[in-house]
């Protein structure tokens, strides 16, 4: 039901039971937020977001207090400003001053709100935290003295992820956010999804960088430099560069990797389709022969970790294949080696992907072939976008080139595993016109499109009643697989990211986008499928003539050595 309300002497539209914020931001207004996460109950801890509302004794909170008809609200009253500017000079009375040489320098919400606030010096002086650098994970870097205690990664990491690696210890001034007994986050139940990086306003959590050991490596005459992107990379780099969000650059990407140095630019999408060739493959056996079902795909790195820990009795639905980024890095240092006659051990190989979790990929030991990893180092779109800046590469100046083949050729079916939903329409197409024998007639899906934590889809394919579900953040995967438990048996094929909306969404994604830019990279991923010709990965050409040629079929012996891997059930021992 619609009411009005009265906004800086604006009369606007809100609908009854909505918070002050809601009614805000739909109408093109807002007030700073710290603790605030768009979608979760609101905690109402920071008190950034006060506003004045006439009859009010005290200042209310506008992200968790419900707005009533003819409520008059002040946003940015005299009164406001000065509690906000309060709580931030408090925050900053105790932050460690090293603006220029943080992670988030220029992408701040605390740096922004003392600018906004107009604090432009220290009001008070309190003792400085001295705790140390979690430098233990492969995936991240904790600085808990830059933490101002918002919360946000607590409940993310709890309430969309189900991991809770991480929550407030001790009491009063000595609280802090840390694992449990304070550990290095190695060793906690940590699944390096870096959506907490994504939601934490400070540079208390980002990614542990690779780029220097590349820049090293490009410096190396004895070393062959290849380098390969994933699919969500092309629709979000764009953000970095002030262009508009969802912007496809491939082409200008594929320049700048060449003029950074790299001699060989590849596209993930290949293997995405590659792992299709695969997983269908895989999916149609375990049908035929009554194997393990469902099917539990197995690209997202962090979703495996989170199954090898909390979801032990489903370690056999998971789908055997690696993921694009590992099937690319085998391809890499076995196929395209032989084809070029490079040792692996000279090959250095890079990948780019929307994702933390994939540094953790990377160095698993399931993950080498002969001792020799098969990716070397991950860059997130972050890190390319400083990578590109370093380079002073024009990204405005750049003519569009194409990746390198054999293994930069794709289908827009792998261009989809950037979204949630990806994965499974690639597969679906595959899979149909291997059972069938025909191509779909139309190959959009739409009931596993969109941003949806969980869809699901019954489908009819030939005589085969196939029952599939879609699900993006750990506790979504988490409710599915306990109704699996208790007796539902009409799903055999599940996807699963642990980034809600999937990769476009990955803790290595721009910082700070834009409310919209998830959707619109999503839209910019379906676009391309709509316009491009190849729609399935068993027509690129390349995978083609890579299966003739190399691997024979898909699950040749052959391609189970270099394409499939196997999982291994973790203890935590902060369990
Ligand atoms: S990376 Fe993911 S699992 Fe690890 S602490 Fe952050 S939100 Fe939790
Ligand atoms: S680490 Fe970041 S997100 Fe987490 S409580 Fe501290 S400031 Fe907030
Ligand atoms: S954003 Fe409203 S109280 Fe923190």
């Amino acid at each position: 039901m619609a009411i009005q309300i009265e906004v800086n002497n604006n009369k606007i539209k809100a609908k009854k039971g909505e918070t002050i914020l809601s009614a805000l931001q739909r109408n093109g207004m807002s007030v700073p937020t710290l603790c605030w996460i768009k979608d979760l109950f609101p905690t109402g801890a920071c008190r950034m977001c006060v506003v004045e509302v006439e009859g009010a004794k005290n200042l209310i909170t506008a992200c968790s207090y419900p707005v009533y008809d003819g409520m008059k609200i002040k946003t940015h009253s005299n009164r406001v400003i000065k509690s906000r500017k309060i709580i931030i000079e408090l925050l900053l009375s105790n932050h460690p001053d090293d603006c220029l040489y943080c992670a988030r320098n220029k992408s701040c919400e605390l740096q922004s709100l003392a600018e906004e606030l107009n604090i432009r010096e220290r009001k008070n002086s309190g003792n400085k935290n001295n705790y140390h650098l979690d430098l233990s994970s492969v995936s991240l870097i904790r600085d808990t003295a830059k933490c101002i205690l918002c919360g946000r990664c607590v409940r993310v990491c709890e309430e969309i992820e189900g991991v809770s690696a991480i929550d407030f210890i001790s009491r009063g001034n000595k609280t802090i956010v840390g694992t449990a007994y304070e550990e290095g986050l190695n060793i906690s139940s940590c699944v390096n999804c870096g959506q907490c990086i994504m939601v934490c306003p400070t540079g208390a959590l980002y990614e542990k960088p690779h780029y220097e050991e590349i820049q090293l490596n490009l410096n190396n005459p004895n070393k062959t430099v290849i380098v390969q992107y994933a699919p969500a990379i092309s629709v979000s780099l764009a953000e970095e560069f002030g262009m508009k969000t969802g912007t496809n650059v491939i082409g200008l990407m594929n320049s700048a990797l060449r003029k950074i140095g790299f001699d060989i630019v590849f596209d993930t999408s290949f293997s995405a389709d590659l792992t299709i060739m695969e997983e269908s493959a895989e999916l149609i056996q375990r049908i035929g022969d009554g194997g393990k079902l469902p099917m539990i795909t197995s690209c997202c790195p962090a979703w495996i970790k989170y199954a090898e820990q909390f979801q032990t009795d489903f370690l056999e639905n998971l789908s055997t294949c690696k993921s694009p980024q590992q099937m690319m890095g085998a391809m890499i240092k076995s196929f395209y080696a032989e084809t070029e006659n490079l040792k692996p051990e000279d090959i250095f190989s890079v990948s780019i992907m929307p994702c933390t979790a994939k540094k953790f990929e990377q160095q698993r030991d399931e993950m080498t072939q002969k001792g020799i990893a098969d990716v070397d180092a991950v860059l997130t779109t972050r890190e390319l976008a400083k990578l590109i800046r370093l380079f002073n590469i024009d990204m405005d100046n750049l003519e569009p080139e194409l990746a390198d083949s054999p293994l930069g050729t794709r289908s827009s079916a792998g261009k989809l595993f950037g979204t949630s939903g990806g994965v499974m329409e690639a597969a679906l197409r595959t899979s149909y016109t291997k059972i069938t024998g025909k191509e779909m007639k139309k190959f959009k899906i739409p009931e596993v499109r969109g941003h949806a934590g969980r869809k699901e889809a019954h489908l009819k394919i030939g005589a085969i009643n196939l029952g599939v579900a879609v699900v993006s953040g750990l506790k979504e995967a988490e409710t599915l697989l306990q109704e699996i438990r208790e007796g539902r048996d009409d799903i055999h094929f599940i996807e699963v990211m642990a980034c809600p909306g999937g990769c476009i969404a990955g803790g290595g994604q721009p910082i700070n986008s834009k409310p919209k830019a998830i959707k619109t990279r999503m839209k910019s991923l379906y676009k391309i499928d709509e316009t491009e010709s190849i729609k399935v990965s068993h027509r690129n050409p390349s995978i083609i003539e890579i299966y003739q040629q190399y691997l024979g079929k898909p699950l040749s012996a052959k391609s189970h050595k270099l394409l499939h891997t196997t999982y291994i059930k973790r203890d935590n021992i902060l369990l």
